[in-house]
């Protein structure tokens, strides 16, 4: 199965996208994490991309266009592949279905609210860029896969991710309507509907159920 997960920043995108991945042992392709290794390794993309993200903007088309493109041509791919955060506009969306077959667009929604309060108390993995909650962690600030010590985001700062929540609605909203009309929709809800989180568990279990119909 090829799976688009889309959602707003905080959905929990990369949280589900490692579930799922473990569970169908296919790659989750997150540009978000591949952008931030770019970073850490300070190559050109990464510089150039560095700016864009320090400000909660998007990084421009073409260049997360090359790197997906670059990423699914790898053998790992060829059974199905998780994308986490891409596409993010009508453009590259369009884009990608020149290069690949999409079954499935995953939309997790969630308020404003929750999202702003979610990202505020969350620590990263630098180095496979698993999301912890602060709150969960009990003390220990590492990374329960590979031990590293978790870091805030950069664009983690209050208001960086109002920026990228503005972002997101401009921008990536529109695709909810795009894969809409492909047929290619499941819609799972993320909170209760008053603004609460509803447990991981919980939020895998739709996620399976919707995934479902197209296994
Ligand atoms: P990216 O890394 O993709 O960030 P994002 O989309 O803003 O999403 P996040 O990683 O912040 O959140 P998430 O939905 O994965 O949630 P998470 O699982 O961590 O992109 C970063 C930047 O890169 C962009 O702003 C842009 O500049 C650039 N970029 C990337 N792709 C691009 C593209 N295609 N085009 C252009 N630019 C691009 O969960 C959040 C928190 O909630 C965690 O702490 C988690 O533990 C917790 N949590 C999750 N589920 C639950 C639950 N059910 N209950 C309680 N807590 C939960």
């Amino acid at each position: 199965m090829n799976i688009i997960f889309l959602g707003p920043p905080g959905a929990g995108k990369g949280t589900h996208a490692n579930i799922i991945s473990a569970k169908y042992q296919i790659p989750h392709i997150s540009t978000g994490d591949i952008l931030r290794m770019a970073i850490a390794n300070q190559t050109e993309t990464g510089l150039r991309a560095k700016e864009y993200m320090d400000k909660g903007q998007l990084v421009p088309d073409q260049v997360v266009i090359d790197i997906v493109k670059e990423r699914l041509a790898m053998a790992d791919c060829a059974d199905g592949y998780i994308l986490d955060g891409f596409p993010r506009t009508v453009a590259q969306a369009e884009e990608l279905g020149t290069f690949a077959k999409i079954d499935v667009a995953l939309n997790l929604m969630a308020s404003d609210q929750l999202l702003v309060e979610r990202l505020s108390g969350r620590l990263v993995c630098p180095l496979c860029g698993a999301p912890y909650r602060i709150s969960a962690l009990g003390g220990d600030l590492t990374c329960r896969v590979d031990s590293t010590p978790l870091i805030l985001r950069e664009d983690d700062k209050p208001e960086t991710v109002d920026k990228r929540l503005e972002v997101y609605h401009e921008k990536t909203a529109p695709l909810i309507d795009y894969y809409g009309k492909l047929g290619l929709l499941r819609n799972v809800a993320i909170d209760g509907g008053t603004g609460e989180d509803i447990p991981v568990e919980t939020v895998a279990e739709r996620i399976s159920k919707a995934l479902e119909e197209f296994a």
